[in-house]
């Protein structure tokens, strides 16, 4: 049901390489799951398991998007109202309020976002002083005729959509940013000075995807994008595809971490694809792990021919089964359903 731009605004305001071959871990059996693989195109359930499922950091928001899928809300709203708790806490650095900054010290952010039952999407990207990035890019689906705004026109777009304007640099990560700084030398090398500060370096994000107990179904994704990046750098996370993905006949999936390595394989809509030909979610998940590492290239491979980076994914299908998992093992993600929130261990396509 949509809603006129005065009861959006209202409900806003309330929340402000070569010869490598991947192999799986020898304790994760594809074939065991009830859907298996190649077992055809899935199966529609009658009714779904509710259930919401996110990146570590949203063990607070899938609780609170639990609640409301369960309570009757839309799962766009809810999973939206998850994330709003991230951006908000100035006290995580991946996102909104607080997020680490740029190069030249000014937040930047990304978000976009899919709605199952009426098939829309929404995106921003290097957003600036609008702390709630996901409500923005929600704002762009339900008010234009676009799907992604970037830059002074997200901005400008968001302000009249009665966003408000906030510097999003905290004292914590203005410092951060000028430890950061004090590291460069004439020759833009780095320093490694032995100091006692740990210099933060995230591509820290939120995902959150949902199932509500029709089968509906609805992901958004949201962050500060990649530490100390080049102004106007764009992530993974407002790419439609690769930083998240809905379809309603099937499922949603979504991602945190080097997004450049995710944009390359758009693994979002990878994963659902899938899903759709009869994988569960965390054989999907894994499975786009291994289109990954096929796809990196030789400078980001380390001497033993792995990637030097990380990457997580996040799968809800539309009977409610779900899954996640991580390109090195020890990575944890957020569910809620009917046994509450919690976090589980993520499987995994390489051990650390
Ligand atoms: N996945 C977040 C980013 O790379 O921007």
């Amino acid at each position: 049901m949509p809603v006129s731009r005065r009861e959006f605004l209202e409900k806003s305001a309330a929340v402000a390489a070569a010869g490598f071959v991947p192999r799986l871990p020898e304790a994760f059996d594809l074939t065991s799951h009830p859907i298996g693989i190649g077992s055809g195109p899935l199966v529609l359930p009658s009714r779904a398991r509710p259930c919401v499922v996110s990146s570590s950091n949203g063990i607070r928001g899938v609780k609170v998007a639990f609640d409301r899928i369960v309570a009757g809300e839309d799962p766009l709203d809810a999973v939206i109202a998850g994330v709003n708790i991230q951006e908000l806490d100035p006290d995580d650095q991946s996102v909104g309020l607080g997020g680490l900054p740029n190069e030249e010290g000014v937040v930047q952010l990304d978000a976009s976002c899919m709605h199952g039952p009426t098939r829309r999407a929404g995106s921003v990207a290097a957003i600036e002083d609008i702390a709630t990035p996901s409500l923005v890019a929600k704002a762009v689906m339900d008010y234009t005729d676009h799907i992604m705004l970037v830059g002074a026109g997200a901005k400008k777009f968001a302000k009249a959509m009665g966003f408000k304007e906030q510097n999003l640099l905290t004292d914590k990560t203005r410092q951060d940013w000028l430890r950061w700084k004090a590291r460069l030398n004439a020759n833009d090398a780095w320093l490694d000075h032995d100091d006692d500060v740990k210099i933060k370096f995230t591509t820290g994000t939120i995902n959150m995807n949902a199932v509500t107990a029709t089968g509906d179904l609805a992901s958004v994704t949201t962050t500060s994008g990649m530490a100390w990046k080049v102004p106007g750098r764009i992530g993974d996370s407002p790419i439609i595809g690769a930083g998240q993905y809905c379809d309603n006949l099937v499922g949603a999936a979504g991602s945190t971490g080097r997004g450049e390595a995710n944009i390359k394989t758009c693994a979002s809509f990878l994963i659902v694809e899938f899903m759709r030909g009869g994988l569960a979610p965390q054989a999907a998940c894994l499975k786009a792990l291994e289109r990954v590492v096929a796809m990196t290239e030789t400078r980001l491979m380390g001497p033993n021919g792995r990637p030097k980076f990380d990457l997580e994914f996040y799968a809800v299908a539309k009977d409610g089964t779900f899954g996640g998992a991580t390109l090195y093992s020890g990575g944890k993600f957020a569910v809620c359903d009917e046994r509450g929130a919690r976090l589980e261990e993520a499987a995994f396509l390489l051990r650390r």
